[in-house]
């Protein structure tokens, strides 16, 4: 098979802030020299305190620990606004676009810097202080930035639950983070309906005893309880508020964000990232990679409920005095040209968006596109999952018309930022594959035993050294932490991905290898949707594998045994995925529940998910080795109910 390899045009070389030497001389001295790389790097952001010790990280039990520019001190919400004032007070921050066409804001430097300190002594009339945890359970509104900022300049740690999640979710977060605190709105919108998150909050808060206010954004202005006491409307407070607040000297070290990820087992985890490090990373990978150029308009599709609202819609673009577009909304309201629109309205030049959306809007064809000019587009970039070819190429030449660089940019809510990706003026394109490590990651391929593997090859992928924007801890379980990602591969940081490594050094993500799914850019743990499954009465036991899907990249694919005397039909089938639903929230539906008299499982017990996921895919000409279950016969009954569902 030719490769097809898009080279670096002239212009954009030319343009760019790094060429191809320039990657080459700058990575070769973040590996020789990180302690030098990153003192003169970590300088891109104002330190109130400098620091004199770089680095002190070790991936070994013995000596384990993760901590960067840990005696300097800063302020992450002064980073963001304060130092741009001067220069740019006027200039547009936040560009709004409602999910309604014809609602919108542009919020100046100056004018979200008043915002964020006003709201910073909102928090702090309610009790909240240095190290407190508050819960931003918000809409894609201005406000949600604000409170993540608002957060940061009082030492506070920000927990933001996708607004997308359930009651039961929101308090299970609430309660691990023991936050006392939580900003919400009456309601949020998608598409024209609403989405009743203060409601959620009132129901998640029957569990949740140790939250002491909430704060309520009015934003649809639809009708909502108000408890005494507890609640209390932005509005009312705002007004007894100083519009002056200023910011608290933050530790390089002391947590920053708390955000949630799924894993392969349990519960999911709370990803602690802390102020020096996770800003240097968004700021210095922001600059690079999107060869962000000062008045440059950025657009970043994700909602801030995930990690890439956090580094690349608030904390990378800001930090750099971006203009940076917030969008309520989805790509298929009112219409499928909604993204072309808002590109042009607001002359987006660089957008960052995710493969789903892309393959999405491809289907619709190519006159959504071309009805808007897109002129304004310089970078395109992708990024949540593995970005297939064919959508590579719609990307590229439809969208950009065959001006505009795609980064295919690899990294996870652990990372805090990029980690593989091409530098638009450096990087030889292929499409499918996220590149070259970025300056101080240093990827190893192994196999499952932990040998390295050189040259062209494929394995699992593991990182040998820290980088600042590394997670520092799972809230409240620091051996989860070390357990999770350290002791697979002794010494080595194990992503969880698989990888290969072509003849020219570069990375293709193949996917996660563990029991996490990918669906839509969204995690999911397998383990989770099984328990929410299993919680069901008339369940007796659940698994669930993903499935190729042809938008979501992944479909979860959910095998079911109820328990003796039910039946598996239509309403149950229904039943259950509005149960999942309810209990996660909607980007848990599954996509295929197959009811199973019995699952594969080992002679010990052990589900024996390889023949799930064969058969989920419809691959049952190599189911590989049965003869090690107990009951193989198992296998035969799951097959003809899959060949009768289709
Ligand atoms: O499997 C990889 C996939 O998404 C996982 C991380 O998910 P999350 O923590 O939710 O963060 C998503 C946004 C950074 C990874 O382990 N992934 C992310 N980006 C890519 C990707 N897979 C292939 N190519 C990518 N560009």
């Amino acid at each position: 098979m030719s490769e097809i390899v898009v080279p670096v045009s002239s212009s954009v070389r030319s343009a760019a802030h790094v060429d191809a030497e320039g990657y080459q001389r700058l990575y070769e001295e973040s590996i020789r020299d990180p302690e030098g790389f990153w003192r003169r790097e970590a300088r891109r952001i104002d330190w109130i305190e400098p620091f004199s010790i770089v680095k002190k990280t070790s991936f070994h039990e013995a000596d384990f620990g993760v901590s960067w520019f840990e005696d300097g001190q800063l302020n992450v919400s002064a980073n963001c606004l304060d130092r741009h004032l001067e220069a740019r007070g006027d200039q547009v921050a936040i560009l709004w676009e409602g999910d309604d066409p014809t609602e919108s804001e542009a919020i100046t430097y100056r004018d979200l810097h008043g915002r964020v300190c006003r709201a910073a002594n909102m928090l702090k009339s309610m009790g909240v202080h240095r190290g407190s945890r508050v819960v931003l359970y918000l809409p894609m509104i201005p406000a949600a930035a604000v409170f993540m900022l608002a957060c940061t300049r009082i030492g506070a740690i920000h927990c933001v639950v996708f607004g997308g999640f359930s009651p039961d979710s929101l308090a299970g977060r609430i309660q691990d983070s023991n936050a006392t605190v939580v900003v919400t709105a009456d309601e949020g919108r998608r598409s024209g309906r609403k989405v009743p998150l203060k409601a959620n909050v009132d129901e998640a808060l029957l569990r949740c005893p140790g939250v002491e206010k909430v704060l309520v954004v009015r934003h649809t202005g639809g009708a909502i309880a108000m408890q005494g006491g507890r609640d209390v409307w932005y509005h009312d407070l705002e007004a007894s508020v100083a519009s002056d607040c200023a910011p608290e000297p933050m530790g390089a070290e002391d947590p920053l964000f708390i955000l949630y990820t799924s894993g392969s087992t349990g519960k999911p985890k709370g990803v602690l990232h802390t102020t020096g490090g996770y800003l240097v990373w968004s700021a210095i990978t922001f600059h690079y990679v999107f060869d962000y150029k000062p008045g440059e308009v950025f657009w970043c599709t994700a909602d801030v409920g995930w990690v890439t609202g956090h580094s690349y819609l608030v904390y990378g673009p800001l930090a750099n005095g971006a203009t940076t577009v917030m969008f309520e909304g989805v790509p298929n309201y009112p219409d499928f040209g909604r993204f072309w629109n808002v590109v042009d309205k607001y002359k987006v030049n660089i957008l960052y968006t995710a493969p789903t959306a892309i393959r999405a809007l491809m289907r619709e064809g190519d006159d959504w596109v071309k009805q808007y000019s897109r002129a304004s587009l310089r970078l395109l970039g992708s990024v949540g999952e593995p970005i297939n070819p064919e959508a590579w190429q719609w990307y590229y030449k439809v969208v950009g018309g065959e001006r505009c660089p795609i980064v295919d940019t690899w990294w996870q809510t652990e990372t805090g930022g990029i980690l593989i990706s091409p530098l638009p003026g450096a990087t030889d394109l292929k499409p499918g594959s996220a590149t070259r490590p970025f300056f101080g990651i240093q990827p190893q391929i192994v196999d499952a035993n932990g040998a390295v593997l050189d040259g062209a090859t494929e394995g699992n992928l593991v990182l040998i050294d820290s980088w600042p924007g590394q997670m520092r801890t799972v809230w409240g379980d620091h051996e989860r932490f070390f357990q999770t990602y350290f002791t697979t591969y002794p010494g080595k940081y194990f992503t969880g991905d698989g990888c290969r490594r072509d003849a020219d050094g570069y990375y293709w993500i193949t996917g996660r290898v563990d029991d996490v799914i990918n669906v839509s850019g969204h995690r999911m743990g397998t383990a989770e949707i099984e328990s929410a499954l299993v919680s069901h009465v008339k369940v007796a036991e659940a698994a669930v594998v993903g499935m190729p899907h042809d938008i979501k990249g992944q479909g979860i694919y959910a095998y079911v045994t109820l328990n003796a005397g039910e039946t598996g039909d239509e309403g149950l089938r229904k039943e259950l995925v509005q149960w999942v639903r309810h209990e996660i929230g909607p980007i848990a539906s599954p996509d295929v529940i197959q009811f199973a008299p019995g699952l594969p499982k080992t002679r010990s017990g052990k589900i024996m998910r390889r023949i799930l996921r064969k058969i989920a895919e419809g691959d049952i000409g190599s189911l590989g080795d049965t003869s090690t279950l107990a009951d193989p016969t198992v296998v035969d009954s799951l097959v003809a109910e899959r060949a009768v569902r289709g």
